[in-house]
């Protein structure tokens, strides 16, 4: 039996890190786990219920919101790929709306926030042969897994991958408005207390800026090659 490991991936919003490590999931057959979908999940709950305002997240009721809440991912036939659900409902689309976008490193700052969604990460993480991409799998999440994968690419060709993802899905948004948010949260997500993003030591830079996806692959397929021998 080939040896099964815990592939990290970690990198900047918008390098294409889920298409990646949702194909890795798939060729490899891993599991695969969102983690930015959690905290956008969590994010949608507190907007839901009118906990964030101008900028300021009310965290008052929030130990009582992280006991109640339920994240998970269900199979969907239709789209042949999991999807997140919260308190028992598909959410997939909403969380991946702009106004999300726009509070998620906001309330992935908040250390409580980070600390319970660790737990939950562990928790589902805890067989080998899975794969999760964030900003603190490889740092923080698994800092004991066997591949960690550091991506990044240019800003630009970032907020061009986004704005195509979105206008696919008939969201109207100009490539200044992406651009921003996309600078923003790189902003945040290396500049917060709890946990910021940064490359662990031993993990692997991948700079995907004029790279295919499948030239990723086999960059990634050769790692593995190596590692589960
Ligand atoms: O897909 P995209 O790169 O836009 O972001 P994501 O992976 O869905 O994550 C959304 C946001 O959640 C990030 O900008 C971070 O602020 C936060 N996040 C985090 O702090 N830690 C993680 N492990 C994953 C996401």
């Amino acid at each position: 039996m080939e040896k099964k490991i815990v592939i990290a991936i970690d990198g900047f919003s918008s390098c294409g890190k889920s298409t990646f490590a949702k194909a890795i999931a798939k060729r490899l057959g891993y599991l695969y786990i969102d983690s930015g979908a959690m905290y956008r999940a969590v994010t949608l709950e507190l907007l839901r219920r009118g906990l964030i305002v101008n900028g300021i997240v009310d965290t008052s009721r929030l130990e009582n919101i992280l006991k109640e809440i339920s994240i998970g991912f269900s199979f969907d036939p239709a789209k042949s790929a999991y999807v997140t659900t919260l308190n028992g409902t598909v959410v997939e689309e909403e969380i991946r709306s702009p106004e999300v976008a726009n509070h998620v490193s906001l309330v992935a700052a908040i250390p409580r926030v980070r600390e319970r969604l660790v737990e939950l990460q562990r928790e589902v993480g805890k067989r080998k042969g899975i794969v999760m991409d964030g900003r603190d799998i490889g740092t923080v999440v698994f800092p004991d897994a066997e591949l960690k994968i550091f991506m990044t690419a240019d800003p630009m060709v970032r907020a061009q991958r986004r704005l195509k993802e979105l206008q696919e899905k008939g969201i109207s948004i100009s490539l200044d408005e992406v651009m921003k948010n996309i600078e923003e949260r790189d902003y945040i997500d290396q500049n917060r207390d709890a946990s910021p993003l940064r490359k662990a030591d031993d993990a692997l830079v991948l700079d995907n800026t004029h790279m295919t996806v499948d030239e990723q692959m086999q960059w990634v397929e050769e790692w593995v090659r190596k590692l589960t021998m």
